[in-house]
């Protein structure tokens, strides 16, 4: 035998023995098998556009001639495209100037569904791969088999950054300098939850002499009751037998010096939350096999460790990895330091890589980085790319901003399989 051949079968027997699980050794002659298009929709806000459709794609063996269409139904290869690219690069993004409808969480269900909006890759006029506009409501349980002897620290999961700094509206709110540096979601907690979410970074802002005393915060300011946020999550724990990481990370308004307010915070959720909460004695080690045995399926992880020690219904939080930076290419650069150290950590407690730029004070002030959502614009098509081709094995929480801005969804999905399903 060749030297290479020899050397190229050691490698192979070397990534059997220590980590299988992450090597799939595919001879699969589907050229299509490795690429991925998808859409997405545009958290940018102007007169001109909202929500608007973008197509994203990568296909290292991408031929010139190959076309990408969009359309209303399932593609077919009779079927006119209503938008047509010609991808002249293996990987890109390109708004449509389609606006997608707006779909109230009224509609949504729990079951999986494609929103009006698909999209196919054709070489010679032919659907060679396609997807659509998606919601995912029972991914984890549909995938009960490989993934029930894994710990959540084990997954890739989706996640929402400042889950209830939501606004879903149908109309054009014109945009003030808070509502730009406020808003991080155009989904309220339920609608997050149905389109793939499992991790909800909550901040909690306690008002003693208002009527309603609860707000899901972000900062100073008080966006949706809290009690708006609760019944979202019952909601979608009544429906479906999927586990969420409700994650209390912070407390910024009311809470004073003393534990009087956390407390009150505590009796709060375990009263509304008495039928979901999983005793923090289960521990991120458990499987989620053992989760689901106990019939239980809410994880509230708070970040004060002196409260946590008080209550047995709070669990350790998720360590949230900041990067706090301005640029995308100084957020590629943190990332990838957490990712690759990652890769080498033994750690049970899950973390949070939190994919988002961070403005400064300044920054917000003089309105240096257009908002909220023109940063997540910049970053999200990326955070997609870059989880699907650099940091698939590693990636655990990734908490984004505008969800349906990314593929983060569906990436966490596809290597979610392929991590765990022996192939
Ligand atoms: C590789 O190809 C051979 C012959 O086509 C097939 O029998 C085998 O199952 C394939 N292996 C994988 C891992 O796909
Ligand atoms: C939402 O549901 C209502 C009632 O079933 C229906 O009339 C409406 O067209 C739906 N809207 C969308 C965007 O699907
Ligand atoms: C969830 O289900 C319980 C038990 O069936 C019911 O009492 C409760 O009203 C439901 N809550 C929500 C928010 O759907």
């Amino acid at each position: 035998m060749d030297k290479l051949l020899v050397f190229v079968a050691f490698i192979i027997s070397l990534s059997f023995v220590h980590c299988a699980p992450y090597e799939c050794i595919s001879n699969s002659t589907d050229e299509f098998e490795d690429s991925y298009v998808g859409l997405l929709i545009s958290p940018v806000l102007s007169t001109e556009t909202y929500r608007e459709i973008e197509i994203y794609w990568n296909h290292a063996k991408y031929r010139v001639g190959d076309e990408i269409g969009l359309y209303t139904e399932k593609p077919r290869d009779d079927l006119e495209p209503i938008f047509i690219i010609h991808p002249d690069s293996q990987s890109g993004i390109v708004k449509t100037g389609i606006q997608a409808d707006f779909i109230p969480t009224s509609n949504l269900t729990f079951t999986k569904q494609c929103l009006k909006y698909h999209v196919a890759w054709l070489r010679t006029g032919m659907v060679r791969k396609e997807n659509c506009l998606k919601t995912q409501p029972t991914w984890m349980s549909d995938m009960k088999n490989i993934l029930g002897r894994r710990r959540m620290r084990d997954l890739f999961l989706p996640g929402t950054h400042d889950s209830s700094a939501y606004a879903k509206t149908n109309f054009i709110l014109p945009e003030t300098l808070v509502t730009k540096y406020v808003i991080t979601q155009d989904e309220d907690v339920l609608g997050q939850l149905i389109y793939g979410a499992r991790y909800l970074d909550i901040r909690v802002g306690y008002y003693a002499t208002e009527a309603i005393q609860w707000w899901g915060s972000h900062g100073l300011v008080a966006v949706v009751p809290f009690q708006t946020v609760i019944d979202d999550v019952k909601t979608f724990l009544n429906n479906t037998d999927e586990i969420v990481i409700f994650d209390v990370q912070e407390f910024p308004v009311g809470f004073g010096q003393d534990f009087t307010i956390h407390r009150k915070l505590v009796a709060y959720l375990e009263e509304q939350f008495a039928d979901y909460i999983i005793p923090k004695s289960f521990g991120w080690s458990s499987t989620l096999d053992t989760i689901w045995s106990s019939g239980k399926k809410l994880i509230i992880g708070y970040d004060d460790h002196n409260v946590v020690g008080m209550f047995d219904s709070l669990w350790p939080s998720v360590t949230q990895q900041w990067g706090n930076v301005q640029k995308v290419d100084d957020l590629y650069d943190y990332l990838n330091k957490i990712e690759t150290n990652a890769l080498s950590s033994s750690k049970v407690n899950p973390r949070s890589a939190m994919a988002e730029l961070t403005p400064k004070a300044w920054d917000i002030f003089l309105d240096r980085l257009g908002g909220l959502r023109k940063m997540a614009e910049d970053v999200d098509a990326k955070i997609t790319m870059w989880y699907n081709t650099k940091w698939q094995h590693s990636a655990n929480i990734v908490a984004v901003d505008f969800i349906k801005a990314t593929g983060i969804v569906e990436t966490a999905l596809e290597w979610n399989e392929r991590r765990f399903n022996s192939c």
